[in-house]
């Protein structure tokens, strides 16, 4: 088991497939981009493959979810998918994805036996997804969705960042369509994760806010009064269900004390959490002819070290050096 000092236990893995991306979000990276990893430092899809039966057969890992950059830029990312649902126990398998190309992927991916996929979509205007992904694809992102809920990915989740001034007065259109849709929308208050550095606290739009903005229009009542467990959404009835939204506060409403996360980097690090400043480097140990046992003691010393949480109120905080789109999110 990957058990940290405070208890928690990690069963939930997050692998990140490539840092590149073919968006350009301004909360996550500048315009022009960012100096890719080098591809030899990339795990091959049988690294990958070896690394997640290591974390499933022997360290308790129960989910698995892929994620990028944008994972669906990995060539082999349905043949890593097949692979991952073949392993005894068999996880629930996931994907984070901007949605560019899920039209095509989306029945190959529930093929090779995707249980879900969660899809980044922050408005619904076609000018403003340009300034704020500097790409013209906000069509390919609806395609996407339209593709993922055909091919039986449900609950097919949206994530949405609202941020102040921008996208802030679409919280009831996104809502809306999201409901007629049948998708599970998620407001998330924005992170310092980008590359630029550039977040400001005043500019993120808070988990009571998005709340406000949602209350004129429609009626919300706690789903599950018990709490949100691990999960980083507090989902909320909308006109009193079966549909939901949630709300992923991560900043003034944190999860970390049930956190149940650890991350693999595409170029084989560990993290022990989102904002770590440390990791632990497996590709290494793997490319000098590790055991599986050898692999899997590294990797639960990874998890022992895992900070109480991220700390974005202590005045010490640091950004961590890696930016989101290196991390996955
Ligand atoms: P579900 O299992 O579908 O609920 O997935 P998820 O919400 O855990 O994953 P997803 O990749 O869709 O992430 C949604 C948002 O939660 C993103 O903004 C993530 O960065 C954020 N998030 C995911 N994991 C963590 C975490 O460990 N800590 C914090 N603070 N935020 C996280
Ligand atoms: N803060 C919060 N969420 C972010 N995401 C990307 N960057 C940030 C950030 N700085 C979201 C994406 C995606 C998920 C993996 O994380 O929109 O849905
Ligand atoms: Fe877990 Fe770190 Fe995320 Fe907190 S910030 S929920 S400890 S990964």
């Amino acid at each position: 088991m990957l058990v940290d000092s405070f208890g928690r236990v990690a069963t939930d893995l997050r692998v990140s497939l490539t840092d590149r991306c073919n968006l350009r979000c301004t909360y996550c990276m500048p315009p022009e981009g960012l100096d890719w990893l080098p591809k030899p430092d990339l795990l091959t899809a049988e690294e990958i493959t070896r690394l997640v039966a290591i974390g499933v057969e022997r360290l308790g890992v129960t989910e698995v979810r892929y994620t990028g950059g944008e994972p669906l830029l990995r060539r082999e990312l349905v043949e890593i998918v097949a692979a991952t649902t073949r392993l005894d126990p068999r996880p629930q398998v996931s994907l984070t994805t901007n949605g560019i190309g899920l039209a095509r992927l989306a029945a190959p991916l529930a093929e090779a036996g995707l249980d879900r996929v969660n899809v980044s979509l922050d408005t619904l205007d076609r000018d403003v997804f340009v300034r704020l992904a500097h790409r013209d694809r906000l069509r390919d992102v609806v395609d996407g969705l339209a593709a993922a809920e055909r091919a039986g990915l449900t609950p097919v989740k949206i994530n949405t960042v609202l941020m102040r001034g921008i996208n802030e007065h679409e919280a009831v259109p996104l809502l809306r369509f999201s409901l007629d849709h049948g998708y599970e929308l998620r407001f998330i208050e924005q992170m310092p994760l980008d590359a630029q550095h550039g977040w400001r606290r005043e500019d993120m739009v808070t988990a009571d806010e998005i709340l406000g903005l949602l209350k004129d229009s429609f009626d919300l009542s706690e789903d599950d009064p018990s709490g949100r467990g691990s999960a980083p959404a507090e989902l909320f009835l909308v006109n009193g269900g079966p549909a939901r939204v949630g709300v992923i506060g991560s900043v003034t409403r944190p999860f970390c004390g049930a956190c149940d996360r650890v991350r693999l980097t595409a170029d084989g690090q560990i993290r022990n959490c989102l904002f770590a400043t440390e990791e632990s480097d497996l590709r290494t140990a793997l490319r000098s002819g590790a055991s599986d046992e050898d692999l899997a003691s590294r990797w639960i010393a990874a998890v022992r070290g895992k900070k109480a949480g991220h700390g974005i109120d202590d005045p010490s905080f640091l950004q961590p050096s890696r930016p989101m789109s290196a991390i996955g999110g």
